[in-house]
């Protein structure tokens, strides 16, 4: 498998691709960004852990019937990845009030939805700063057909049902998280990285913050606790 030219460069990763056209290497950076790129930075060795942290999550979701892009981690930083048409829907799943939402309607941070998860859309447009958006716009505009829509709702729910088990299971609560899918031969898979930069988790006991809100918020500590996200997940 030959690495070929760079086709993508985001504010954590690097596509690249192969000699196999249906293949691409996924490069996982250092740099952190945040509220749409205001604010950088650097999370030392951020790019080994969200790798092994994706790369096992991603395992775990096929080992559980869940369709990924994930073919096979390749070293510290690179995943060989399969070769999506992205649709430019986020999906984002909440268990917990916390982030967007709490700012948006006023909810209190830490409330536990336990009937069900709150689902959101987002539109991926960095120029636009992923603005929220509904089913009726997806539809309308054309980024996502009536079907594929209803594949992203039933695997976005299937998804956070794994998810907060295996989190559950390794004493860390799944607070909400965002995924992305992307079309390969006709099929709708599950792309992008699962990661402390897409994910809240909080500690189970003390709901102390493992994620990416200890870079946006300037809370200390980032690398010790990506660094205990990726020791509960990696070191079993
Ligand atoms: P939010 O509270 O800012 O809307 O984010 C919800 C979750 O989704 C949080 O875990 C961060 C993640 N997320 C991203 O990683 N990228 C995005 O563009 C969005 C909208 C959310």
């Amino acid at each position: 498998m030959e690495k070929l030219e760079k086709i993508y460069e985001g504010k954590a990763k690097i596509l690249h691709k192969t000699s196999d056209p249906d293949l691409l290497i996924q490069y996982f950076k250092d740099d952190a960004s945040a509220f749409n790129g205001k604010k950088k930075g650097t999370i030392v060795d951020k790019g080994v852990m969200n790798n092994h942290i994706s790369s096992r999550i991603f395992e775990y979701l096929e080992e559980n019937g869940v369709k990924t892009h994930f073919v096979k981690s390749l070293n510290d930083r690179e995943m060989l990845v399969k070769n999506l048409e992205i649709i430019p829907v986020e999906v984002v799943l909440r268990n917990v009030a916390a982030g967007g939402l709490c700012k948006r309607l006023g909810i209190e941070e830490g409330r536990i939805f336990d009937e069900q998860p709150v689902m959101e859309f987002f539109y991926k447009s960095d120029p636009l700063g992923d603005p929220m958006i509904n089913e009726c716009h997806v539809d309308v505009f054309g980024w996502a057909t009536k079907e594929e829509v209803e594949i992203l709702k039933s695997a976005g729910l299937r998804v956070n049902k794994l998810m907060v088990e295996f989190f559950k299971e390794r004493k860390i609560r799944l607070v909400d998280f965002k995924l992305e899918f992307g079309r390969h031969k006709g099929e709708v898979l599950l792309g992008d990285e699962i990661s402390p930069d897409g994910c809240r988790l909080w500690d189970w006991e003390t709901n102390e913050k493992m994620d990416k809100d200890r870079f946006r918020f300037d809370l200390g500590r980032v690398e010790e606790k990506y660094q205990q996200v990726y020791d509960l997940i990696c070191a079993e």
